[in-house]
């Protein structure tokens, strides 16, 4: 990981700590203000309550307090990301020495330059993150995903831990809970950007080969670097892009993950990789979504509301569509029957010696905390014969 030196030190314990006032007390100023000003306005306006998240928003935009509590938030977002960029740049000789070191010797990177970023990652910065994923100060260099990685606990406020894989960990936990015995051999990983959450796979079930894939090469490049500098040898990164998994016949893994990756998908690339998924699982085997939860009518349209804001004001341009739809029928779109899927609740994993446990008052949070949901099914036996 770069090296903070004092100031960028004392920037990113800023901005963590920052973050989590954010989400905590001033964040829970957004549902006082809409409780005692901006409902009542929009219930005298139009005679009747809101009735879609948007409607919330509209209204609440207008809000003196919410445009505060938007702008800080904000404003947090471009803060982290000139403070991880500016140490990385101060460091950028060194590091990509020792990536491309790593990788020579490791055998665990395999880039394809053939492999081109889909249009839905280029279009933007996708929350704020200069060259998003795949962008870079020069050629062959690790400036995304070391900047990705450094900053990632302050955006979080701290709530990943202090190698920002507690989903992984999480995942883990939940996986040997629900099926100790079970020792997949081959795990794909789809999205894995700097693998913070394939890695703890990979260390758990080190009998396994776990496949690590992403579009983005300079943050495969810095992935791969990072997990042989941490000794794990059973994960190999590869550049390629969850809509075409060709390269792999039918039935090939036996769990196939992806973590906080659905979100950023176009609504075309979604289906394309769910099919691809189910193709390349094997009969018996896993597949698991970690996500943000998915609206449903059981949550209160407010709350919808304070969850979207990423869409809207961070660079997040399919969090709302996303997290709107119905995941369940996606699934079965691409193979999965109802009765094989199901859903649980994930809380990552953290190391209270380095940071505190995030907030679990999951009502004013919005989201920020590492709490999230695991959709997933196992593929069942017959149906995987008949198709
Ligand atoms: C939010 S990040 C995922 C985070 C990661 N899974 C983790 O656990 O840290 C989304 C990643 O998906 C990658 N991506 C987007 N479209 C993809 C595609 N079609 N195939 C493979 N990776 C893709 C992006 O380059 C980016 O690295």
């Amino acid at each position: 990981m770069p090296r903070t030196n004092h100031d960028e030190a004392a920037r990113f314990n800023f901005l963590t700590h920052f973050n989590r006032y954010l989400s905590g007390p001033i964040g829970g100023g957004n549902r006082l203000a809409y409780e005692k000003r901006v409902l009542p306005a929009f219930q005298a306006e139009h005679g009747r309550d809101p009735q879609h998240r948007y409607e919330i928003r509209d209204a609440m935009n207008e809000d003196s307090w919410h445009r505060m509590w938007s702008a800080m938030k904000r404003n947090s977002m471009e803060m982290r990301q000139h403070t991880g960029r500016q140490a990385v740049l101060r460091q950028l000789d060194e590091l990509d020495a020792m990536a491309a070191q790593f990788n020579q010797h490791s055998g665990q990177l395999e880039l394809d330059p053939s492999i081109e970023q889909p249009e839905y990652q280029t279009a933007v910065d996708i929350h704020c993150q200069p060259g998003g994923y795949h962008g870079g100060e020069r050629e062959n260099d690790v400036t995304v995903g070391a900047n990705y990685d450094v900053g990632l606990f302050a955006t979080t406020g701290g709530a990943l831990g202090g190698l920002n894989d507690g989903g992984g960990q999480a995942v883990v936990e939940w996986a040997k809970k629900e099926r100790p015995d079970w020792s997949p051999k081959r795990i794909l990983d789809i999205g894995c950007t700097i693998g913070h959450n394939a890695v703890p796979i990979a260390q758990a079930y080190r009998d396994a080969e776990v496949i690590a894939i992403d579009t983005a090469a300079s943050s495969l490049r810095y992935g791969a670097a990072r997990a042989a500098a941490m000794g794990v040898k059973n994960i190999k990164f590869i550049q390629a892009s969850g809509e075409d998994l060709s390269r792999w016949p039918d039935g090939h893994f036996d769990w196939v993950q992806t973590t906080m990756f659905l979100h950023e998908l176009s609504a075309k690339a979604m289906p394309r990789i769910l099919s691809e998924a189910y193709r390349v699982l094997a009969p018996g085997g896993l597949i698991l979504h970690i996500e943000q939860p998915q609206y449903s009518d059981e949550m209160p349209l407010f709350e919808q509301f304070m969850r979207d804001w990423d869409a809207f004001n961070n660079n997040e341009p399919f969090w709302s569509a996303m997290h709107g739809q119905d995941i369940y029928e996606a699934m079965e779109r691409a193979g999965f029957p109802r009765d094989s899927q199901f859903s649980a609740g994930v809380r990552a994993v953290v190391d209270p010696e380095i940071f505190p446990p995030s907030p679990d008052d999951g009502e004013e949070d919005y989201g920020r905390a590492a709490i999230w949901n695991a959709y997933g099914a196992w593929k069942p036996q017959a149906q995987a014969a008949a198709a």
